[in-house]
């Protein structure tokens, strides 16, 4: 006979409670696929008297005493699907230190603190996953921390959030505003009550986070990502997009390149971008991810999927517990955090990029040069213009070549001084293409 590998759960919520049905339902085929099989120790939650509807789990099981059930000796593995920093973190290091492996799904302490929770791993011994923190269900991570660690990874270009996807894919099609598409987003269930997180760009920058970091062999965490979220997109702005052939979309970027110095160094941010339709990522609708990877070797992949939902990220979470049951059987360990390269983080002033800026202006002689001047004054090259006249104004729309991205917010800047400029109505970076 034997031995089970015995699961600490913590957290039976969306992705928990996904968690136990799969591992119930997937039980002969899980035992076979790891060599034993695999059982529930205990599930810590919050609510234990909570009804959790049909979910095939004796009740017996639930604690709210989630430390004391990771210290337990007939613990193999800690399975965190709770979230947030604390307490997930200190359930977390204790279980590593001890040499238990971990699965985590928790993207936002993985970007404030993952170097406490490799470090911790590593002085236990332990195997620490967390596969389900990105793109859900997409095998994402595990391409990038095995698959292609025999290349040298350049960008990693990504739409890693569900919601502000569905709400951008919602303004591209029917012409919504922002509110209008948020409140179909909250309806439909894709937008949580508080969507602060997702439209304000967070989860992403967490996300873009943990990227970087296995892409990188860097350690990257939230605070170095710069982030801007999606309330800000107008109907005008996609509208924009549309008659430049393009759309707009929430994207994670993250770049290993020289720096202005020469310096070879890493540079991460999320924010909403136009895109243009012929680009893989544009067709990328409703909650969907996908993530567009380009290699020196490799060339470029691209990783697609759903990337939130319970039996989706569920999916990721079992692939991590067959992962680290094996090791655990087979006595050896996952290879250990690689962050050798410890390359220094690029400003985003130094993020080479496009601007499609969106500007009312005084109709009348010299208007056009006076703006032309100010892009040269910045050594910003100007791509196309479109005028569009309305009576004594204009509405123009600039698109630049690449630049710094300090360039081109000093351009925008000396523009607001114009008095020949009433208003500027938008300013989006462009990505993808020339
Ligand atoms: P939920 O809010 O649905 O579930 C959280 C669970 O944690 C609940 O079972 C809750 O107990 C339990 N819990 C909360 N606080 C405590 C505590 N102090 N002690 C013990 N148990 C506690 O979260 P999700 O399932 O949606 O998310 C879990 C993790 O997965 C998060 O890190 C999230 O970022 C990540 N994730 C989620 C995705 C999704 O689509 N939902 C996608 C990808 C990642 P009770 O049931 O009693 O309330
Ligand atoms: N709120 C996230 C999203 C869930 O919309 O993608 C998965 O992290």
């Amino acid at each position: 006979m034997v031995k089970p590998v015995r699961l600490a759960l913590l957290g039976c919520g969306t992705v928990g409670a996904e968690v136990v049905r799969l591992l119930h339902e997937q039980s002969a085929d899980l035992a076979a696929r790891i060599g034993a099989p695999v059982e529930i120790a205990g599930i810590a939650v919050r609510r234990p008297n909570r009804s959790r509807g049909d979910l095939p789990v004796d009740p017996a099981l639930f604690t709210t005493d989630a430390l004391g059930l990771v210290k337990r000796d007939d613990v193999d593995v800690v399975v965190e699907v709770v979230g947030g920093i604390e307490p997930a973190r200190t359930w977390l290091v204790e279980a590593l230190r001890a040499g238990k492996s971990a699965v985590t799904a928790n993207k936002a302490l993985l970007a404030e603190d993952g170097g406490t929770l490799h470090d911790a791993a590593a002085a236990g011994g332990a195997d620490l996953y967390y596969e389900a923190s990105v793109a859900g269900a997409i095998p994402l991570l595990r391409p990038l921390r095995e698959s292609l660690h025999g290349d040298s990874i350049t960008r990693v270009t990504g739409i890693v959030n569900g919601t502000t996807n569905f709400i951008l894919s919602g303004m591209d099609a029917t012409g919504a505003s922002f509110t209008e598409a948020l409140e179909e987003a909250t309806a439909l269930g894709y937008a949580e009550a508080d969507p602060t997180a997702d439209v304000e760009g967070f989860d992403a920058a967490a996300k873009a986070a943990i990227l970087a970091s296995l892409a990188f062999h860097t350690r990257v965490g939230a605070a170095d990502v710069h982030r801007e979220g999606i309330t800000e997109v107008s109907a005008a702005d996609m509208a924009s997009a549309k008659a430049m052939g393009c759309t707009i979309k929430l994207l994670c970027i993250a770049e290993r390149g020289p720096g202005a110095d020469g310096t070879e160094s890493v540079s991460v941010r999320v924010h909403p971008a136009m895109i243009p339709r012929s680009h893989p990522l544009a067709s990328v609708g409703d909650a969907f991810n996908a993530v567009f990877v380009e290699a020196v070797a490799a060339g470029q992949l691209m990783f697609y999927g759903r990337g939130a939902g319970g039996a989706p990220t569920a999916s990721a979470v079992l692939g991590d517990i067959v992962a680290v049951a094996r090791n655990r059987l087979a006595g050896v360990r996952a290879a250990s955090e690689s962050a050798y390269a410890d390359l220094p983080i690029r400003p985003m002033g130094e993020a080479v990029t496009r601007y499609h800026i969106s500007l009312d202006v005084a109709d009348r002689a010299g208007v056009l040069a006076a703006v032309a001047g100010v892009f040269a004054r910045h050594d910003v090259s100007i791509a196309t213009v479109r005028q569009s006249g309305r009576e004594a104004d204009a509405s123009l729309v600039i698109v630049t070549h690449r630049a710094p991205d300090a360039a081109l917010a000093a351009t925008v800047e000396e523009l607001r001084g114009l008095d020949i400029v009433r208003s500027i109505a938008s300013v989006l970076r462009v990505e993808g293409g020339q």
